[in-house]
Protein backbone atom coordinates (compact mmCIF):
# COMPACT_ATOMS: atom_id res chain seq x y z
CA UNK A 1 0.00 0.00 0.00
CA UNK A 2 2.78 2.55 -1.28
CA UNK A 3 2.03 5.29 -3.59
CA UNK A 4 3.87 8.74 -4.29
CA UNK A 5 2.80 11.54 -6.11
CA UNK A 6 4.43 14.53 -7.31
CA UNK A 7 2.72 18.31 -7.25
CA UNK A 8 3.62 21.54 -8.31
CA UNK A 9 3.44 24.75 -6.01
CA UNK A 10 1.51 27.80 -7.50
CA UNK A 11 1.78 31.65 -7.07
CA UNK A 12 -1.18 33.66 -6.73
CA UNK A 13 -1.94 35.92 -8.65
CA UNK A 14 -5.10 37.01 -6.85
CA UNK A 15 -4.05 35.73 -3.18
CA UNK A 16 -6.25 34.19 -0.36
CA UNK A 17 -5.70 35.52 2.82
CA UNK A 18 -7.84 34.92 5.95
CA UNK A 19 -10.42 32.27 6.65
CA UNK A 20 -14.12 32.24 7.42
CA UNK A 21 -13.78 29.16 9.13
CA UNK A 22 -10.76 27.95 10.55
CA UNK A 23 -11.13 24.24 10.72
CA UNK A 24 -12.40 23.76 7.37
CA UNK A 25 -9.80 26.67 5.75
CA UNK A 26 -12.99 27.96 4.27
CA UNK A 27 -11.73 31.01 2.63
CA UNK A 28 -12.83 34.52 2.76
CA UNK A 29 -12.41 35.30 -1.09
CA UNK A 30 -11.83 33.08 -4.33
CA UNK A 31 -8.53 33.83 -5.23
CA UNK A 32 -6.12 32.63 -8.74
CA UNK A 33 -3.28 30.97 -9.53
CA UNK A 34 -0.73 29.41 -11.51
CA UNK A 35 1.21 26.30 -10.88
CA UNK A 36 4.93 26.30 -11.55
CA UNK A 37 7.03 24.13 -13.14
CA UNK A 38 10.48 24.02 -11.17
CA UNK A 39 8.79 24.12 -7.82
CA UNK A 40 7.84 20.60 -6.85
CA UNK A 41 7.10 18.74 -4.03
CA UNK A 42 7.52 14.75 -4.16
CA UNK A 43 5.82 12.52 -1.49
CA UNK A 44 5.72 8.58 -1.07
CA UNK A 45 3.53 7.41 1.56
CA UNK A 46 3.42 3.71 2.85
CA UNK A 47 0.55 2.67 4.76
CA UNK A 48 1.71 -0.79 6.24
CA UNK A 49 0.69 -2.95 9.59
CA UNK A 50 4.54 -3.16 10.09
CA UNK A 51 4.39 0.67 11.77
CA UNK A 52 2.88 1.30 15.07
CA UNK A 53 3.62 4.86 14.69
CA UNK A 54 3.08 7.55 11.13
CA UNK A 55 6.95 8.12 10.80
CA UNK A 56 7.22 11.64 8.71
CA UNK A 57 10.90 11.91 7.53
CA UNK A 58 12.69 14.95 6.44
CA UNK A 59 13.34 18.31 8.34
CA UNK A 60 9.71 19.09 9.58
CA UNK A 61 9.00 21.18 12.95
CA UNK A 62 6.96 19.16 15.53
CA UNK A 63 3.89 21.26 15.12
CA UNK A 64 4.41 20.30 10.88
CA UNK A 65 4.64 17.00 11.79
CA UNK A 66 1.24 16.99 13.02
CA UNK A 67 -0.43 18.57 10.55
CA UNK A 68 0.96 16.06 8.13
CA UNK A 69 -0.09 13.42 10.81
CA UNK A 70 -3.77 15.05 11.20
CA UNK A 71 -3.86 15.18 7.36
CA UNK A 72 -3.28 11.21 7.50
CA UNK A 73 -6.21 10.78 10.25
CA UNK A 74 -8.29 12.73 7.70
CA UNK A 75 -7.51 10.72 4.90
CA UNK A 76 -7.69 6.94 6.71
CA UNK A 77 -11.06 7.71 8.17
CA UNK A 78 -11.75 8.52 4.05
CA UNK A 79 -10.35 5.15 3.73
CA UNK A 80 -11.86 3.75 7.12
CA UNK A 81 -8.35 2.27 7.59
CA UNK A 82 -6.24 2.48 10.53
CA UNK A 83 -3.00 0.93 9.48
CA UNK A 84 0.25 3.93 10.29
CA UNK A 85 1.92 5.08 7.59
CA UNK A 86 5.81 6.12 6.87
CA UNK A 87 6.15 9.65 4.38
CA UNK A 88 8.80 10.18 2.63
CA UNK A 89 9.45 14.30 1.21
CA UNK A 90 11.56 16.16 -1.20
CA UNK A 91 10.87 19.47 -2.43
CA UNK A 92 12.55 20.33 -5.55
CA UNK A 93 13.65 24.21 -4.34
CA UNK A 94 15.11 24.47 -0.62
CA UNK A 95 12.72 24.92 2.43
CA UNK A 96 12.60 28.85 3.60
CA UNK A 97 12.77 29.55 -0.26
CA UNK A 98 9.70 31.32 0.57
CA UNK A 99 8.31 29.73 -1.66
CA UNK A 100 4.63 28.02 -0.63
CA UNK A 101 5.90 24.63 0.23
CA UNK A 102 2.72 23.67 2.38
CA UNK A 103 0.74 24.04 -0.87
CA UNK A 104 2.66 21.82 -2.97
CA UNK A 105 3.45 19.62 0.20
CA UNK A 106 -0.47 19.14 1.30
CA UNK A 107 -1.28 18.07 -2.49
CA UNK A 108 1.05 15.51 -2.85
CA UNK A 109 0.28 14.11 0.24
CA UNK A 110 -3.01 13.62 -0.12
CA UNK A 111 -2.84 12.40 -3.70
CA UNK A 112 -0.19 9.66 -2.58
CA UNK A 113 -1.78 8.86 0.85
CA UNK A 114 -5.42 8.70 -1.59
CA UNK A 115 -3.09 6.65 -3.52
CA UNK A 116 -1.62 4.43 -1.45
CA UNK A 117 -5.01 3.59 0.14
CA UNK A 118 -6.90 2.77 -3.66
CA UNK A 119 -9.28 5.74 -2.96
CA UNK A 120 -10.80 6.97 -6.32
CA UNK A 121 -11.27 9.71 -6.07
CA UNK A 122 -12.26 12.71 -8.55
CA UNK A 123 -10.06 16.17 -8.96
CA UNK A 124 -12.79 17.86 -6.84
CA UNK A 125 -12.74 15.64 -4.38
CA UNK A 126 -8.55 15.71 -4.12
CA UNK A 127 -9.20 19.29 -4.62
CA UNK A 128 -11.33 19.34 -1.19
CA UNK A 129 -9.08 17.23 0.62
CA UNK A 130 -6.16 19.30 -0.28
CA UNK A 131 -7.71 22.52 1.36
CA UNK A 132 -8.42 20.90 4.59
CA UNK A 133 -4.58 20.19 4.91
CA UNK A 134 -3.25 24.12 3.59
CA UNK A 135 -5.54 26.54 1.48
CA UNK A 136 -3.36 27.37 -1.23
CA UNK A 137 -2.95 23.08 -1.53
CA UNK A 138 -6.27 22.70 -3.11
CA UNK A 139 -4.91 25.04 -6.34
CA UNK A 140 -1.97 22.48 -6.89
CA UNK A 141 -4.15 19.77 -8.03
CA UNK A 142 -5.94 20.90 -10.80
CA UNK A 143 -3.81 21.92 -14.41
CA UNK A 144 -2.55 25.08 -14.99
CA UNK A 145 -4.26 27.98 -14.39
CA UNK A 146 -6.87 27.86 -11.17
CA UNK A 147 -9.60 29.15 -9.58
CA UNK A 148 -10.64 27.95 -6.53
CA UNK A 149 -14.32 29.52 -5.40
CA UNK A 150 -14.39 30.37 -2.00
CA UNK A 151 -17.50 28.12 -1.54
CA UNK A 152 -19.78 28.45 1.28
CA UNK A 153 -19.33 24.94 3.13
CA UNK A 154 -16.62 22.14 2.48
CA UNK A 155 -18.37 20.61 -0.72
CA UNK A 156 -18.29 23.76 -2.29
CA UNK A 157 -15.04 25.26 -1.74
CA UNK A 158 -12.52 23.55 -4.01
CA UNK A 159 -10.14 24.73 -7.59
CA UNK A 160 -10.67 23.87 -11.01
CA UNK A 161 -8.60 24.73 -13.94
CA UNK A 162 -9.60 28.00 -15.97
CA UNK A 163 -7.00 26.74 -19.07
CA UNK A 164 -4.39 23.83 -19.00
CA UNK A 165 -0.87 25.02 -18.95
CA UNK A 166 -0.08 25.15 -22.00
CA UNK A 167 -2.74 28.03 -23.18
CA UNK A 168 -0.07 30.97 -22.58
CA UNK A 169 3.55 31.22 -21.97
CA UNK A 170 4.10 33.08 -19.30
CA UNK A 171 6.76 33.19 -16.71
CA UNK A 172 7.05 33.35 -12.74
CA UNK A 173 10.89 34.31 -12.03
CA UNK A 174 11.17 33.60 -8.46
CA UNK A 175 14.00 36.37 -7.05
CA UNK A 176 15.29 34.36 -3.89
CA UNK A 177 16.67 37.89 -1.60
CA UNK A 178 19.71 37.77 0.91
CA UNK A 179 18.53 39.00 4.03
CA UNK A 180 15.84 37.13 6.01
CA UNK A 181 12.59 38.10 7.56
CA UNK A 182 11.26 36.88 10.62
CA UNK A 183 9.17 33.82 9.90
CA UNK A 184 5.47 34.33 10.22
CA UNK A 185 3.84 31.92 8.60
CA UNK A 186 0.56 32.22 6.46
CA UNK A 187 -1.71 29.90 9.01
CA UNK A 188 -0.79 32.04 12.03
CA UNK A 189 -0.12 35.53 9.72
CA UNK A 190 -4.02 35.00 8.56
CA UNK A 191 -5.11 34.42 11.91
CA UNK A 192 -5.38 38.11 12.59
CA UNK A 193 -6.48 39.65 9.50
CA UNK A 194 -10.52 40.54 10.83
CA UNK A 195 -8.11 43.26 13.05
CA UNK A 196 -7.03 45.23 9.65
CA UNK A 197 -9.50 48.17 8.64
CA UNK A 198 -8.66 47.43 5.39
CA UNK A 199 -10.17 44.13 5.01
CA UNK A 200 -13.82 44.59 4.23
CA UNK A 201 -12.53 47.51 1.33
CA UNK A 202 -9.89 44.45 -0.20
CA UNK A 203 -12.73 41.68 -0.14
CA UNK A 204 -15.71 44.34 -2.02
CA UNK A 205 -12.93 44.74 -4.78
CA UNK A 206 -12.42 40.62 -5.32
CA UNK A 207 -15.27 39.99 -7.34
CA UNK A 208 -14.04 43.04 -10.18
CA UNK A 209 -10.69 41.60 -10.37
CA UNK A 210 -11.38 37.80 -10.35
CA UNK A 211 -13.45 39.11 -13.46
CA UNK A 212 -10.81 41.21 -14.88
CA UNK A 213 -7.61 38.18 -14.11
CA UNK A 214 -10.20 35.56 -16.28
CA UNK A 215 -10.78 38.22 -19.18
CA UNK A 216 -6.80 39.06 -18.97
CA UNK A 217 -6.22 35.29 -19.37
CA UNK A 218 -8.49 34.78 -21.67
CA UNK A 219 -7.22 36.89 -24.23
CA UNK A 220 -3.45 36.82 -23.27
CA UNK A 221 -2.81 40.53 -22.48
CA UNK A 222 -0.03 40.73 -20.33
CA UNK A 223 -0.72 44.37 -19.02
CA UNK A 224 -4.15 43.86 -17.87
CA UNK A 225 -2.92 40.74 -15.92
CA UNK A 226 -0.31 41.87 -14.46
CA UNK A 227 -2.21 45.07 -13.62
CA UNK A 228 -4.34 43.37 -11.53
CA UNK A 229 -1.52 41.22 -9.81
CA UNK A 230 -0.03 43.91 -8.73
CA UNK A 231 -2.93 45.38 -7.37
CA UNK A 232 -4.38 42.50 -4.98
CA UNK A 233 -0.70 41.62 -3.97
CA UNK A 234 -0.29 45.58 -2.63
CA UNK A 235 -3.92 45.34 -1.53
CA UNK A 236 -3.12 42.01 0.67
CA UNK A 237 0.43 43.50 1.85
CA UNK A 238 -1.76 46.51 2.99
CA UNK A 239 -4.03 44.74 5.15
CA UNK A 240 -1.24 42.79 6.78
CA UNK A 241 0.61 45.67 7.23
CA UNK A 242 -2.49 47.02 8.67
CA UNK A 243 -2.84 43.80 10.93
CA UNK A 244 -2.68 44.08 14.95
CA UNK A 245 0.03 42.98 15.13
CA UNK A 246 1.28 44.20 12.31
CA UNK A 247 2.76 42.04 9.33
CA UNK A 248 5.56 43.42 7.16
CA UNK A 249 6.85 40.34 5.00
CA UNK A 250 8.89 42.87 2.69
CA UNK A 251 12.70 43.78 3.12
CA UNK A 252 15.40 46.65 1.40
CA UNK A 253 15.99 44.24 -1.14
CA UNK A 254 11.85 43.47 -1.67
CA UNK A 255 11.11 46.92 -2.40
CA UNK A 256 14.16 47.67 -4.31
CA UNK A 257 13.00 45.05 -6.93
CA UNK A 258 9.52 46.58 -7.23
CA UNK A 259 11.08 49.57 -7.69
CA UNK A 260 13.58 48.43 -9.90
CA UNK A 261 10.01 46.19 -12.05
CA UNK A 262 8.35 49.77 -12.35
CA UNK A 263 11.29 50.98 -14.12
CA UNK A 264 11.81 48.46 -16.15
CA UNK A 265 7.97 49.03 -17.45
CA UNK A 266 8.34 52.75 -18.02
CA UNK A 267 11.37 51.12 -20.16
CA UNK A 268 8.97 49.44 -22.14
CA UNK A 269 9.53 45.56 -20.56
CA UNK A 270 6.23 44.11 -19.73
CA UNK A 271 6.95 42.43 -16.39
CA UNK A 272 5.44 42.52 -12.75
CA UNK A 273 6.06 41.77 -9.48
CA UNK A 274 3.57 39.68 -6.25
CA UNK A 275 4.98 38.40 -3.19
CA UNK A 276 3.56 36.25 -1.06
CA UNK A 277 4.33 35.82 2.53
CA UNK A 278 7.83 36.68 2.74
CA UNK A 279 10.48 38.77 1.47
CA UNK A 280 11.06 36.97 -1.98
CA UNK A 281 9.81 38.41 -5.37
CA UNK A 282 8.14 37.00 -8.13
CA UNK A 283 8.47 38.42 -11.31
CA UNK A 284 5.13 37.28 -14.06
CA UNK A 285 6.21 38.11 -17.54
CA UNK A 286 5.83 36.53 -20.65
CA UNK A 287 8.17 33.74 -21.87
CA UNK A 288 9.63 36.21 -24.88
CA UNK A 289 10.79 38.42 -21.84
CA UNK A 290 12.13 35.83 -19.99
CA UNK A 291 15.86 36.43 -20.94
CA UNK A 292 16.18 39.99 -20.52
CA UNK A 293 13.83 39.76 -16.97
CA UNK A 294 16.47 37.45 -15.48
CA UNK A 295 20.01 39.93 -17.43
CA UNK A 296 18.15 42.56 -15.05
CA UNK A 297 17.75 40.73 -12.24
CA UNK A 298 21.35 40.27 -12.11
CA UNK A 299 22.21 43.94 -12.16
CA UNK A 300 20.57 44.33 -9.03
CA UNK A 301 22.14 43.48 -5.63
CA UNK A 302 20.72 41.31 -3.38
CA UNK A 303 19.38 38.70 -5.34
CA UNK A 304 20.86 35.48 -4.05
CA UNK A 305 18.86 32.88 -6.72
CA UNK A 306 16.43 32.85 -9.34
CA UNK A 307 14.17 30.16 -9.96
CA UNK A 308 12.36 30.19 -13.36
CA UNK A 309 9.06 28.52 -13.76
CA UNK A 310 6.71 27.72 -16.65
CA UNK A 311 3.17 27.15 -16.16
CA UNK A 312 2.69 23.31 -14.84
CA UNK A 313 0.23 20.57 -14.74
CA UNK A 314 -1.56 19.84 -11.23
CA UNK A 315 -0.86 16.93 -8.99
CA UNK A 316 0.00 13.39 -10.31
CA UNK A 317 0.40 10.18 -9.25
CA UNK A 318 3.12 8.72 -10.26
CA UNK A 319 3.75 5.28 -9.29
C1 LIG B 1 0.08 34.56 1.06
O1 LIG B 1 -2.38 28.14 2.12
O2 LIG B 1 -0.28 28.61 3.42
O3 LIG B 1 0.56 32.50 -0.03
O4 LIG B 1 -4.54 27.50 4.64
O5 LIG B 1 -3.39 28.31 6.66
O6 LIG B 1 -2.28 26.61 5.19
P1 LIG B 1 -3.22 27.80 5.26
O7 LIG B 1 -2.53 28.99 4.46
P2 LIG B 1 -1.68 28.97 3.12
O8 LIG B 1 -1.76 30.52 2.72
C2 LIG B 1 -1.20 31.05 1.54
C3 LIG B 1 -1.22 32.54 1.61
C4 LIG B 1 -0.50 33.26 0.48
C5 LIG B 1 -1.46 33.66 -0.63
C6 LIG B 1 -1.93 32.57 -1.55
O9 LIG B 1 -1.18 31.62 -1.84
O10 LIG B 1 -3.06 32.69 -2.04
Amino acid sequence: MKATAIAPANIAFIKYWGKKDDALRLPLNASISMNLSSAYTTTTVEFSKEYNTDLVEGAFTPKEIQRIIAHLERIRGRAGVTLKARVMTKNSFPKGAGIASSASGFAALTVAAAGALGLKLSEKELSILARLGSGSACRSIPDGFVEWEEGQSSETSFARSIYPADHWDLRDIVCLVTSKQKDVGSSSGMENVKTSPLLDKRLAAIPGRIAKMKEALKIKNIQLLGEVIEEDCLDMHAVMQSQTPPLNYWTDETRQIMDAVRQWRKEGLSVYFTIDAGPNVHLICEGKDEKEVVRKITEIGGVREVIINKPAKGALLVY
